[in-house]
């Protein structure tokens, strides 16, 4: 297997984009990519698109077909790919890449990840998301995922030292960080109160425990390692690329206040990388409730498990923390546009790692981790990444 760099990264802005389309929000994404890594799209060999439900938010599937199309790839007949594993598409998307360039079977390839979930009512794209749920045994009876992470985060806080303000500053941290990324939906700083005062949403997750919903793209290119510097002075090094997966509904776990499959995935990267937890500088996780910050922290081998509520009111997890978690404003400023998500975690890391991160950069970032789930984490995808 070769080793696999990042060349080149691109996001849009996310949040409300009315005026963009689905296609559009990944011509932006794909053009701001090439552009960073100086490339033309001719080069690009293969497209991999990660997408959870372009069907249920805009009516369009064969996503991959469409984005080769609308990027002018057709004539060329390339192969594009629509990787599909709920909110942990955008990851799963670049694993079959780093795949593909790592085996020697494609050389440049594209990762990108797009959704638009804002053009139907909140209704319709809570009952889309909760898809990626076990439909006849969690959807069919009205859980959604506010409610299947509440469940968690109740688990969570009956048997571990988790105050309901410990679970607050989680959302405070990361709107803190997305206040200082350009791209973030949310550039608010907030405060402990305003997330208690916040709306009840599913008891004890309250309005600021949840990311929200988002329209979003972003693509980044790979490249073998060996070829890189043919395209940028700084590229970033794929150290290890996992999976995992677990039982699809909640109530089939051994333990819902552990993602086993995050546990399993970050024990595979940690060893194809030859790391231990104590070598990540900075880690993106999926936080799409505070509650699963909070997992993601200790899943991941950062601190003991019910511990990660002290890590973060000591501000271990902030920009200058001893394990910065969600420099980009994670999930919940950042946004999340589910497909996408995945994608952005790695731009931002490898941001991170080039010194590029602006307001936000953790000093001296040399290696960077991503935690991406799909679900409540029947799917979670780890990668680790290195200054190459
Ligand atoms: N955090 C902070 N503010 C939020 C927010 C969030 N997650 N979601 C919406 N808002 C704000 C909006 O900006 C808006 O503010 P404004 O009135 O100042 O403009 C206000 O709250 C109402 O927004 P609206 O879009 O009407 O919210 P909603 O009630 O339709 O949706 C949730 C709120 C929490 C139900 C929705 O964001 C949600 O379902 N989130 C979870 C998404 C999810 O499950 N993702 C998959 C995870 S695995």
């Amino acid at each position: 297997m070769r080793d696999v760099a990042v060349i080149g990264i691109g996001c849009t802005t996310f949040g409300e984009k009315w005026e963009t389309s689905f296609r559009d929000l990944f011509l932006e994404a794909g053009a701001l990519a090439l552009e960073d890594a100086q490339l033309s799209g001719e080069r690009i060999d293969a497209l991999y698109v990660g997408n959870m439900s372009a069907g249920r938010f805009v009516e369009q599937e064969h996503v991959g077909a469409l984005i080769a199309d609308y990027a002018g790839m057709a004539s060329r007949h390339i192969p594009s790919t629509r990787v599909e594993s709920a909110c942990c598409s955008g990851s799963l998307a670049f694993r079959q890449a780093v795949i593909a360039v790592a085996s020697g079977l494609e050389e440049i390839v594209v990762a990108a990840g797009v959704e638009k979930m804002t053009d139907v009512e909140t209704s319709i794209s809570v009952d889309a998301l909760a898809a990626a749920a076990d439909r006849e045994w969690e959807g069919f009876v009205g859980a959604t995922f506010p409610g299947l992470y509440a469940m968690i985060a109740t688990d969570y806080m009956h048997r571990y030292p988790l105050t309901r303000e410990q679970l607050a500053m989680v959302a405070v941290k990361n709107h803190y960080n997305g206040a200082r990324n350009p791209i973030a939906q949310f550039h608010s700083e907030i405060t402990v109160d305003t997330v208690l005062r916040s709306p009840l949403v599913a008891d004890p997750l309250r309005l600021f425990d949840c990311s929200p919903i988002t329209d979003g793209a972003a693509a980044v290119i790979l490249a073998p390692l060996e070829r890189a510097r043919e395209f940028t002075d700084a590229p970033i090094k794929v150290l290890a690329t996992a999976q995992a997966s677990d039982t699809i509904a909640l109530h089939d776990r051994r333990d819902i206040s552990t993602l086993d499959a995050t546990v399993v995935a970050a024990r595979r990267a940690y060893e194809m990388a030859g790391l231990t937890p104590a070598a990540i500088d900075l880690v993106e996780v999926h936080d799409c409730f505070t509650i699963a910050e909070i997992c993601a922290i200790e899943d991941l081998g950062f601190c003991a498990k019910g511990e990660a509520g002290r890590l973060t009111e000591e501000g271990e997890t902030a920009l200058n923390g001893r394990i910065p978690v969600n420099t980009s404003g994670g999930l919940k400023a950042c946004g999340h546009p589910v497909g996408a998500t995945g994608i952005k975690q790695v731009a931002e890391i490898v941001q991170q790692l080039r010194g590029d991160a602006g307001r936000r950069q953790v000093d001296g970032a040399e290696i960077g981790m991503t935690q991406n789930v799909g679900g409540t984490g029947a799917s979670v995808a780890v990668h680790i990444f290195g200054r190459a």
